[in-house]
């Protein structure tokens, strides 16, 4: 067994631990259970040893790394969930254990899958988020590539949002590819903020920048008018706040207008 509690006193992560056998998880994922607990989240999963699914890190050195990086960077007052300490039960190939996190503050800012039940309450709560919300957003972006972490997009539950709190970023379990060395080049952090940083909008079918997101026919369809016109006005408010949060943070009109050669938001011409 390999315990290292780096921001968590070591009898709080065993007595949380113990409690996860005898709660039933939040969210379950192909290798993860997660359960949530007052302040704190705890991850049983399988695959301690590898990052971001195929490198592998036995001696966990790159995982102790992403803690340091994680928790300096909240010291500074950026909005990652970093992690607080893990425990590797088994001896086996892939490391089974534990991740304790603090609790993300809020609620996911959209689903996975698009839920017509809240799709429209998720948006205006979005929409009316003010703007330094956006700007922290997007400096968050900016500041984790920096630092080689690995904001996975592909997942719209990765980021809570919280009316006090706004964005976080959660699920940082990897660095880039390029901190692995499997990519030459490190990648501009401002140009992938342009193309990443209108996640909170939703895309429109034909987007080539994550078209599982895509707001389809079906979707459209499932809608109704009333709700559709309710989704573009919402959709554009928060456009624009992604936009004037990219140019306060020194993306460019250039970069944007790159992002939107592959990007397509729902609503927006
Ligand atoms: N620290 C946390 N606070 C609150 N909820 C969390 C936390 N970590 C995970 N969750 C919940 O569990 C889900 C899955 O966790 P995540 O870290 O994204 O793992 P996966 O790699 O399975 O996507 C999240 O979308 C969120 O709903
Ligand atoms: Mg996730």
């Amino acid at each position: 067994m390999i315990e290292k509690y780096f921001a968590i006193a070591p009898e709080k992560a065993r007595e949380l631990i113990e409690k996860t056998k005898k709660q039933k998880p939040v969210k379950h994922g192909i290798d993860s259970h997660v359960y949530v607990f007052d302040e704190y989240a705890v991850l049983a999963a399988r695959n301690l040893k590898l990052r971001n699914i195929a490198t592998q890190d036995d001696d966990l050195a790159y995982l102790d790394e992403l803690i340091q990086t994680l928790l300096e960077l909240r010291e500074q007052g950026v909005s990652v969930v970093p992690i607080l300490g893990y425990r590797v039960d088994k001896d086996d190939e892939d490391g089974t254990g534990y991740v304790l996190q603090p609790r993300a503050k809020g609620s996911e800012m959209y689903d996975d899958e698009n839920v017509y039940e809240t799709i429209l309450l998720k948006t205006a709560r979005i929409a009316a988020a003010p703007q330094a919300h956006f700007n922290k957003f997007i400096s968050g972006i900016i500041v984790l590539f920096d630092n080689d972490i690995l904001i996975d997009f592909y997942g719209k539950s990765n980021f809570f949002y919280d009316d006090d709190a706004g964005f976080q970023f959660i699920d940082l379990k990897a660095h880039t590819d390029y901190k692995y060395g499997l990519t030459e080049q490190k990648f501009d952090s401002t140009l992938l903020a342009a193309y990443y940083g209108f996640a909170p909008c939703h895309f429109a079918a034909g987007t080539k920048l994550l078209p599982h997101f895509a707001m389809d026919e079906t979707a459209v369809a499932a809608l109704g008018e009333t709700a559709l016109a309710q989704l573009i006005h919402d959709n554009k408010a928060i456009y624009d706040k992604c936009k004037t949060a990219l140019l306060r943070n020194g993306v460019t009109e250039e970069q944007m207008r790159q992002a939107f050669e592959i990007l397509k938001i729902f609503g927006i011409d």
